[in-house]
């Protein structure tokens, strides 16, 4: 496939607009749209409940989904759980190892996590008493390894986000897995804005559970996510929900579970939001994760060359080996929605505001951040026009 033409093409809106707000949630190609469509208009049934040939389709298709996701990440099939996004699969985690906790243990995090990353620890070390303490930082987000290492020591729980969705920074997730794993900590990884724009591998990074969205980086539909949860957890994990498909049998005071991955699936499945996320996994698996990084790299690495000489000030490390394709920056004295703005009047697609990391906003001393993200579709050549944007837009300013 030729990068990024070939991609475009199946991507109509790319010709339209510029997209560049991909860490919210990326554009769809056309092959992932068809084959939700055929699930809907040629095998619409439910699944694990019928023998009719319909229910059998949509069952085959469904749990062959699991697979392509156990694939992708390098996981077992029964380690794949289907949730609605990242945020549900953190919570999940938190509200299934509830009682695992006792007062005073000890949680370990980043300074730069998501809400969606913080808040379910939060809720938990209140409920339970628990010390929530944070991996110390610099104001670009890199980590301080030694930090994280006495962090850790005596920690019950690691969790952190594998790439900052408002600093772009690419953590050392491998080495803090390691760290986790020597203390005997369960591990949690967010991979809502890794997976899908580089390699994500369960066994390297030491998960025991990681989470991502369909709808970010592998080019799925909103409303379907993952949960990974490794096999050897799968005692300790308590399903937070139960009832329809998650049972072997049942009695009228009673019930036993039934094997994973079911037991961690109640109630009806996003059926159609499944085999739309596989259809994406097996499109990124087409084009080549590498060449993804690759082209997401080259755009980062000339977006941020251009604030530059341009002296607008963008956030996160000057590594570019450590910089996903995520650049936040902003344009003095413009609130970022002000620039955003602009930004759209030359149909041009970014984020602004806080980003769901209202903690980093605080570390950092600021309100929010303009946020130009990408995936393998988009341009050298948007980069360019958006350059030219914000050259106007600078030199508007000095007069
Ligand atoms: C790092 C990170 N974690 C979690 C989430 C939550 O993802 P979702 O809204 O799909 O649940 C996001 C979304 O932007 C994110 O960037």
């Amino acid at each position: 496939m030729r990068i990024p033409e070939d991609v475009r093409k199946d991507i109509p809106l790319t010709s339209e607009v510029i997209y560049f707000d991909n860490t919210a949630t990326s554009l769809t190609p056309k092959p992932v749209v068809e084959a939700m469509n055929e699930y809907y208009l040629k095998y619409r049934a439910n699944v694990h409940r019928g023998v009719h040939r319909l229910s059998q389709m949509a069952t085959h298709k469904y749990e062959e989904s699991r697979k392509v996701v156990a694939d992708f990440i390098n996981a077992k099939f029964e380690e794949i759980v289907f949730t609605k996004n990242t945020s549900e699969s953190l919570n999940l985690v938190a509200l299934g190892l509830e009682h695992l906790f006792k007062k005073g243990d000890k949680i370990v995090t980043t300074p730069y996590e998501h809400h969606s990353d913080l808040l379910p620890w939060q809720r938990l070390a209140k409920k339970k008493g628990l010390r929530l303490e944070f991996i110390e930082g610099d104001n670009k987000g890199n980590l301080d390894l030694d930090n994280a290492e006495k962090k850790i020591k005596g920690a019950k729980l690691v969790a952190v986000q594998h790439v900052s969705n408002a600093l772009g920074v690419i953590h050392e997730v491998e080495e803090l897995g390691r760290m986790a794993k020597e203390e005997g900590a369960v591990f949690v990884v967010d991979a809502a804005q890794s997976a899908g724009h580089m390699e994500v591998d369960v066994r390297k990074l030491h998960a025991d559970f990681l989470g991502f969205s369909g709808h970010k980086g592998p080019m799925g539909p909103t409303g379907i996510g993952v949960l990974y949860v490794n096999e050897e957890v799968f005692d300790m994990f308590e399903p937070p929900l139960i009832g329809g498909g998650t049972i072997e049998d049942v009695w009228l005071e009673n019930y036993r579970l039934a094997e994973p991955p079911e037991r961690f699936e109640a109630g009806t499945p996003n059926i159609g939001g499944a085999i739309g996320l596989a259809t994406g996994i097996r499109y990124i698996k087409r084009i080549g994760i590498e060449k993804i990084e690759r082209q997401e790299h080259k755009l980062v690495k000339r977006i941020t060359e251009g604030l530059d000489e341009l002296e607008v000030p963008w956030y996160g490390p000057r590594d570019m080996e450590k910089h996903a394709g995520v650049v936040s920056f902003n344009v003095p004295p413009l609130h970022p929605h002000d620039v955003a703005a602009v930004l759209d009047e030359h149909g041009i697609m970014v984020r602004s505001g806080h980003h769901c990391a209202l903690p980093v906003m605080k570390k950092l001393g600021i309100n929010g951040t303009v946020r130009a993200s990408f995936h393998v579709y988009n341009s050298s050549e948007e980069v360019e026009t958006f350059l030219g944007v914000m050259e106007e837009l600078v030199k508007n300013l000095g007069g």
